[in-house]
């Protein structure tokens, strides 16, 4: 990489201009709903300046931290920049083209409009929904083009930012095991959807053994066309259901899980964090991350609480005021910790040996 000031003013930059994108994207197309759909907006309260400004403050501090932690080597520079701009530049505009659909359902509180010819015996009810009102909810090609873009919107660019906050407890969790060679490590990534969160484990640890389960076909393609390019260990992508995964019990010594719990009702989040505790080998490290919760982010309360309004998320209002503590403990997790960044916030827990 080139002068570290001059890459430091470069990744600012880009963070600063996908924010600034992303604020514009959801101003415009505002402005759009309330001309032309006006029955579809959500009923939320406007946010107040302090907190306007907290999330400013919060947002600077993650890329403050993504910056030093690169600086620190926790993972390479390049994975800052690795974002790819020509295909979502070429996607973007079916990102308007999808709009008056996403309003129409949101006016018609239409939550289960899922492809036909999907066989619906294969998925859990929960699952067959049109989670943040997305056109084919998780079962097409179409929807699979468009969340990361989605994603990047909704958190003005720091999206990658926020999944890259597992990466130093992984690492550190897997120190544990610094006795093997790295190639007979084993790191899953549950609900992994288009792998961003593997891209970035893969780029950091590049002999490691990575899995990514899932239980969209069409989104683990999209992974796999990222993850599995000339030269880069291949990443196994298995179509299945965390709640039973195919995986022997103590098989890996290191599992991840980004975004999912809030999708999840609450009596499955158990079954999941169980499911991850039964693959962890002892000894083994398990980070969760997922949306902030009220109890731990009392100034952002009134953004949460309005959030289930503007995108189909069911379960979310269930999830920021779960005690996913009491279920890790229950699952037989120990060594719990817990941190925020900005709007995501991260679970290191590790299984007894
Ligand atoms: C909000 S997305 C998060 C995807 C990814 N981890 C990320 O960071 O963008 C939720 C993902 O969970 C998957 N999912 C939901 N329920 C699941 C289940 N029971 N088993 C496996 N995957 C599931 C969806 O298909 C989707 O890809």
């Amino acid at each position: 990489m080139a002068d570290p000031d001059l890459t430091k003013i470069a990744y600012k930059t880009i963070q600063q201009g996908k924010s600034l994108a992303g604020l514009a994207h959801k101003q415009i197309s505002s402005k759009l709903m309330e001309y032309l759909a006006p029955e579809a907006i959500p009923n939320t309260s406007p946010i107040p300046s302090d907190t306007l400004n907290e999330l400013r403050r919060s947002i600077d501090d993650l890329a403050d931290l993504d910056w030093q932690e690169a600086e620190q080597g926790i993972y390479p520079k390049s994975q800052l920049f690795d974002i790819p701009w020509l295909e979502w530049a070429a996607r973007y505009p079916l990102l308007w083209l999808d709009l008056p659909s996403t309003w129409q359902r949101r006016k018609s509180k239409e939550t289960r409009s899922i492809p036909k010819q999907i066989d619906q015996e294969a998925y859990p009810n929960y699952y067959l929904q049109n989670f943040h009102h997305q056109t084919d909810g998780y079962l097409s090609d179409h929807s699979a083009g468009l969340y990361d873009i989605q994603v990047e919107i909704l958190f003005n660019g720091t999206a990658d930012s926020m999944r890259r906050r597992i990466i130093a407890p992984l690492k550190r969790g897997l120190k544990r095991f610094s006795d093997r060679s790295p190639g007979s490590l084993k790191v899953l990534d549950v609900a992994t959807g288009t792998g961003r969160t593997l891209k970035q484990i893969r780029s950091t640890l590049k002999d490691v053994e990575l899995f990514g389960i899932d239980l969209s076909g069409s989104y683990l393609r999209q992974a796999s066309q990222y993850l599995n390019t000339k030269g880069t260990k291949f990443t196994q992508l298995i179509r299945g259901n965390a709640e039973f995964m195919p995986f022997e019990d103590q098989s890996m010594q290191a599992v991840t899980c980004v975004f999912l719990l809030h999708e999840l009702p609450p009596n499955i989040r158990q079954k999941v964090l169980n499911e991850c505790w039964r693959v962890l080998e002892p000894g083994g490290i398990f980070i969760l991350a997922d949306s902030i919760q009220t109890s731990d982010s009392p100034q952002f309360e009134s953004i949460l609480n309005d959030f289930h309004k503007v995108f189909h998320e069911p379960y979310y209002n269930n999830y920021i005021n779960d005690d996913i503590e009491a279920k890790l403990l229950n699952s037989g997790f120990n060594a719990i910790k817990s941190q925020s960044h900005f709007m995501t916030k991260v679970w290191s827990a590790t299984k007894s040996v």
